[in-house]
């Protein structure tokens, strides 16, 4: 990836575009019909440290001008996924994907999966249960959209399944490629531990953005992010041979997505592999997963002869 350089304005001969600024005016720069993948995390509007907090009709007004101008931009075969949470209005949650849908559709989208991102960590609710997914919505501008699976597929759960009747039997029934992701995705998100922990409050894990850039273009396409943060877009399509674009009005923010394209070229950037599983604490052997309240009677049990 030595020799690319990052770009500051769009010109489809680019690979990759940070622009400094508003993404309405990034937007605006991009031809018609260029952009093979629209991907973005907006702003939820919960007054964090880059969002001035909005009333919903007010946001919704704002977001509809960036996913009309996305809609522009868009290229026939691509994609759009919004990735998003839930808005809080005095501890009452509306989830945005659906006060968003109505947008999408009134600009001739059809939705393709709602898939739900799972991960274990977040804050702890005391009025409610504590929110552990949030949903990224897949649209399409027409029913001929790019779609591959092989490049995503996950290990099956028993690939030594075999037919057990009529002209296959005996043969393995899995695709060896392994299965389809499903529209759950179990996805550690990016907190205090996270190798891709930056300054910033809600970064994407690149794995999660690969599983898109993979099954949604191909080599040489265009993926933008209106919203873009660490960059982190940007990182997951150049790392496939795509093209990457995405602004950003934070300065700060733009420093970080700069340094960490950077190193993704020079291929020092460190993030969490796609096919890594999920830790599991228990099977790790980490001593913490063990109860203070219940460690006594666990010994006791483990080891019914040993001397306290
Ligand atoms: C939810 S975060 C996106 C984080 C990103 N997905 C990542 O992996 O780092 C939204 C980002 O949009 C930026 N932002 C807010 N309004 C913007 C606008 N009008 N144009 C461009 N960026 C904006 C914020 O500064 C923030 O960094």
């Amino acid at each position: 990836m030595n020799g690319l350089r990052i770009a500051e304005t769009f010109a489809p001969d680019e690979h990759i575009v940070v622009y400094p600024g508003d993404c309405l005016d990034l937007l605006k720069t991009v031809p018609k019909g260029s952009i093979q993948l629209v991907v973005t995390s907006p702003p939820y509007n919960i007054g964090k440290e880059y969002e001035k907090r909005l009333d919903l009709k007010q946001y919704l007004a704002q977001q509809e001008k960036v996913i009309e101008q996305s809609v522009r931009a868009l290229s026939p075969s691509g994609s759009i996924c919004w990735q998003v949470g839930n808005f809080v209005d005095k501890g009452a949650i509306i989830p945005l994907d659906t006060v968003l849908y109505p947008i999408f559709s009134k600009f001739g989208l059809a939705m393709r999966n709602r898939i739900i991102w799972h991960f274990e960590h977040g804050l702890h609710c005391g009025r409610r249960f504590s929110g552990r997914y949030e949903t990224i919505v897949w649209f399409t501008k027409t029913d001929d959209y790019v779609f591959h699976l092989d490049p995503v597929r996950v290990p099956q759960k028993y690939p030594g399944k075999k037919h057990f009747k009529g002209p296959k039997a005996g043969q393995y029934s899995g695709n060896p490629l392994g299965k389809n992701p499903g529209d759950l995705w179990v996805i550690p998100n990016v907190k205090s531990n996270h190798v891709e922990k930056t300054d910033h409050p809600c970064q994407f894990p690149v794995e999660l953005i690969e599983r898109l850039v993979l099954s949604m273009t191909n080599e040489g396409d265009w993926v933008l992010d209106p919203f873009l943060g660490t960059g982190t877009s940007i990182i997951a399509a150049i790392r496939h041979g795509r093209r990457g674009a995405g602004a950003e009005v934070a300065p700060n923010y733009l420093e970080l997505a700069k340094d960490r394209i950077e190193r993704e070229m020079a291929g020092t950037l460190k993030t969490r592999p796609m096919d890594q599983p999920v830790y599991d604490p228990v099977q790790a052997g980490n001593k913490l997963t063990v109860s203070p309240w219940d460690k006594q009677d666990k010994e006791m049990t483990l080891f019914p002869g040993d001397p306290e």
